[in-house]
């Protein structure tokens, strides 16, 4: 039997239409499906009981330290009430100063995905560097009659030091499972250790041991495989790699970083993979699924583990004692501290952003509280005088907090630019011998899914092409948290030093004697003898990544064209897939002769010409090594079937099997909507309703142009901007008439409020007398949260079209009702106003973004 498995099965068995409406539906029947098949884990999964002694011990690595104790409890003898809650509280550079420290005390802080020195994208070492010093003068500020606390400055670096400028990118997570193996894991904890050290800071947020069971998830790609035996290979290499190996003059020394194990728990595990969501699992399953990374991670002495944003059975995870205490701490041994993650505790039942007892007795050490940390810092100061914070639970708090911080020599080494690795930041910020690893990285991790007639490997003595719009596309081989959070909005030049897939292939072809073209569309000069199409998934992260099924850009076949239009041509094509997790890619499959999952490489794109190529003389110098760490779906449709290449599955130059034609059926029917677009091309996406809305409220339906209110108030009109009629004109003849988009059902959108998510509204203002505009959500009859564009937009340049993004926090400030959605999308301005719009979606890559704080 072909390796890959039956192909009859479920497809062409299921019509499960995914309209937005039937969504809803759709998942629930699956469900319905799976509940009966798991009945026993069902009921379990309405149960919120631990049973610590079932779960399995870690032995924490650290003897007890009579002086270090001593250390520790001669500081908090000294420390206040307010110097004691302000180690608890860890607030991000773009909302704290290094004054607000020396005001707050404050024990950390964090640079966010989107958080750089100055808000500068491309701050360069030296501005890390003074910003770092800068909040470590303030913390060691001692002129108030203060106890001196070092900070620690934390960030995420998870695939490399990818939030600072012109660092090595190494594979992001998901493509270094393919690997198997821990010892490169081991090494590029030690490589990305040193790059943050290079730039002041002196914590990560990583490794993510999630074991997503549920590819759906966009955070899949921050785990390392669906395979907790393979999760907890890598945990204890990952953390002793970051932070040194205890026992070692190494261990938490000026070379390494402090680690944090992440996200406990069950971050992987939540109901269709949506974020922050709810693991509707067994204890069982819990334990012995998504716990497999931790009992390594404290064996290998891990100083910090981040609590979860999503909840298990219904039971936020921020307020969840039993796994926080009672396992983690307790039957675990973890003697280091627990943070929280961003504004998560605001999540738990009862809280707020700015205030949550229930977090720190639940046994978060220290709370991220990005924008909200002077609140949280007040409220927190006044339960703890209350006693509704016990004192015991803050001392203990603090004491694992400061534990770190002198394990880690912090008090001992001075600013953080006089770390002698920050002394040559220039060196070992993407330093030769750190892109070396990566590289190698690139290599182990790609897995070659077919290469019938033995395609591959290629002569690089001929004329080949690099297709696709991942050819030379950095961005699109490095994936999210890269720069930014979501990854979006980069061009190559934001990676200096980087090298793109095309370039890497193009200089091997060049240095032995062939010839290369690059080009996204494939247009040619010459026939070339094969073509390499690169293509794969926009870059995300949290929220945007999240999908309903596996299907690969639906609606969008300009990939799987571009392959069988070269094909037509009589050009043998390589389709090399960029994605952090293994998608529906059937016809895709077809319609090349070989197929690679790259995954998303990062910043070494030469590492795939090195096992695609041949070397000049001919000879084979890289085979493949990559073997699938998440299984390959047969069907578009989320657990359907077996997996068409099973978990271990990876070719190499050895394997000369055909495969055959894989069936091009998805499993999926209906409309697909790209979740969070409200309005494409000037109309609604499918699912939702267009009314234009006069100014004495009567409604007329807006979905065919040209439309008027019955009261005149508001025209609409069809507009070119890219493509014929792909917007829609407005104009007012009187105030208070408004434009509509309506959700068939109401929409939850209050976990994405929690990010940097925007409202984003491509338009072109031709008119703003009034300089009077508003965009809105609306929540229900006389519910609405509407923000002011007006002045913003006002100088605005006239008939210059634009993306303009409003914060979903905004329409929370403003009254509406995140939970409860039921108007995505409204806009509003004043008489002789006129207005162009094309496109309202969510989103984070905007020209301008509107402050609401202000
Ligand atoms: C993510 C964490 C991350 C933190 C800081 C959160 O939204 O869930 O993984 O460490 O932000 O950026
Ligand atoms: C931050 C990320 C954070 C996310 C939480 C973003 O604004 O930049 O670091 O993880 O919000 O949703």
């Amino acid at each position: 039997m072909a390796p890959w498995g039956s192909r009859d099965g479920f497809v062409g068995e299921s019509s499960v239409s995914l309209t937005r409406r039937g969504l809803r539906v759709a998942s629930a029947v699956l469900v319905t499906a799976s509940a009966t098949l798991l009945a026993g884990s069902v009921l379990a999964a309405t149960d919120t009981a631990i049973h610590p002694a079932l779960w399995p011990k870690a032995t924490w690595p650290l003897p007890m330290d009579a002086a270090l104790e001593q250390r520790v409890s001669a500081l908090m003898a000294r420390m206040t009430v307010e110097d004691k809650v302000g180690q608890l509280v860890q607030a991000d550079i773009l909302s704290v100063t290094p004054d607000d420290v020396r005001k707050y005390r404050l024990g950390s802080v964090l640079a966010g995905g989107n958080s750089k020195p100055g808000g500068q994208l491309l701050a360069n070492a030296e501005q890390w560097k003074a910003l770092a010093d800068a909040f470590h003068r303030a913390a060691m500020d001692t002129s108030g009659g203060h106890v001196a606390i070092p900070l620690l400055f934390g960030i995420d670096a998870v695939h490399g030091h990818n939030g600072a400028v012109g660092a090595t990118l190494f594979p992001q997570n998901s493509a270094l499972g393919a690997t198997h193996d821990p010892e490169l894991m081991r090494e590029i904890g030690e490589a990305t250790a040193e790059e943050v050290r290079a730039t002041g800071l002196n914590w990560t947020f990583a490794p993510a041991l999630a074991v997503p069971q549920d590819v759906r998830w966009g955070r899949s790609y921050e785990g390392y495989s669906q395979d907790p035996k393979l999760v907890a290979q890598y945990a204890g290499a990952t953390v002793e790699g970051l932070q040194g190996k205890v026992g070692t003059p190494q261990f938490l020394d000026r070379s390494h970083v402090v680690a944090s194990a992440k996200h406990f728990l069950a971050d992987g595990g939540t109901k269709d993979g949506k974020d922050q969501g709810d693991a509707q699992i067994s204890e069982e399953v819990l334990r012995t699924v998504h716990a497999a990374g931790y009992p390594p991670a404290i064996d290998a002495g891990v100083q910090s583990v981040m609590a979860s944003f999503s909840s298990w059975n219904g039971q936020k995870m921020h307020g969840n004692k039993a796994l926080l205490t009672d396992v983690l701490k307790g039957r675990m041994d973890f003697q280091g501290f627990v943070v929280g993650d961003w504004n998560a505790h605001g999540q738990v039942p009862g809280c707020t952003n700015e205030d949550c007892p229930v977090s720190i007795n639940a046994g978060v050490d220290m709370l991220m509280a990005p924008d909200s940390w002077r609140g949280l810092y007040e409220h927190t100061l006044a339960e703890v005088k209350s006693g509704a914070i016990p004192m015991s639970r803050v001392d203990d708090a603090v004491a694992r907090i400061l534990r770190v911080k002198f394990r880690a020599g912090l008090f001992e080494e001075g600013l953080p630019s006089s770390n002698p690795l920050a002394a040559r930041s220039a060196d070992v910020v993407g330093s030769p011998a750190h892109r070396a690893i990566a590289r190698r990285a690139v290599r182990e991790s790609l897995v070659l899914l077919k290469n019938n007639g033995g395609l591959l490997p290629l002569d690089p003595r001929k004329h080949i092409l690099v297709a696709g719009d991942g050819a030379d596309n950095i961005s699109r081989q490095s994936g999210g948290w890269t720069l930014t959070w979501q990854g979006a909005g980069l061009k190559n030049a934001n990676f200096p030093g980087a090298q793109s897939i095309g370039a890497g292939i193009a200089e091997q072809v060049k240095a032995a004697g062939g010839t290369v073209e690059i080009a996204a569309d494939g247009h040619h000069s010459g026939k070339p003898d094969v073509a390499v199409v690169v293509f794969g998934e926009d870059p995300y992260a949290e929220f945007q990544g999240d999908i309903p099924n596996l299907l690969y850009r639906p609606g969008d076949d300009h990939d799987l064209e571009l392959i069988r239009h070269l094909r037509g041509e009589g050009v043998p094509v390589v389709a090399v897939f960029l994605s952090g997790r293994p998608l529906w890619m059937n016809r895709e499959i077809n319609a090349a002769e070989a197929f690679v999952a790259a995954w998303l490489p990062g910043s070494e794109g030469g590492g795939v010409a090195d096992v695609l190529l041949r070397t000049r003389e001919g000879k084979v110098a890289h085979d493949f090594h990559g073997k699938l760490s998440f299984a390959w779906p047969r069907s578009a449709v989320h657990g359907q079937g077996s997996p068409l290449f099973p978990l271990g599955y990876g070719l190499t130059y050895a394997d000369h099997g055909t495969l055959p034609a894989l069936p091009e059926a998805s499993g999926i029917t209906g409309e697909q909507v790209p979740v969070g677009n409200y309005l494409e091309r000037g109309k609604p996406v499918h699912g939702y309703g267009f009314t234009l809305r006069g100014a004495d409220g009567a409604s007329t339906p807006g979905d065919v142009s040209p439309a008027a209110t019955s009261d005149g108030a508001l025209r609409m009109t069809a507009l070119d901007y890219k493509a014929q009629e792909d917007a829609r004109r407005f104009a007012w003849r009187k105030s208070d008439a408004q434009l509509v988009i309506t959700a068939r059902a109401p929409m939850d959108l209050d976990r994405e409020t929690n990010g940097d998510v925007l409202l984003i509204t491509t338009l072109r203002i031709d008119a703003l007398p009034g300089k009077d505009a508003w965009i809105g959500m609306g929540c229900g009859k006389g519910c609405q949260g509407r923000v002011e564009l007006g002045p913003q937009l006002a100088s605005q340049a006239a008939g210059q079209w634009l993306r303009i993004g409003v914060p979903l926090k905004c329409f929370r400030k403003a009254g509406a009702d995140m939970h409860h959605i039921e108007q995505p999308f409204a806009w509003g301005a004043g008489k002789g106003a006129e207005v162009a719009i094309s496109r309202a979606a969510l989103g984070t890559d905007a020209d301008q973004v509107v402050d609401c704080a202000k």
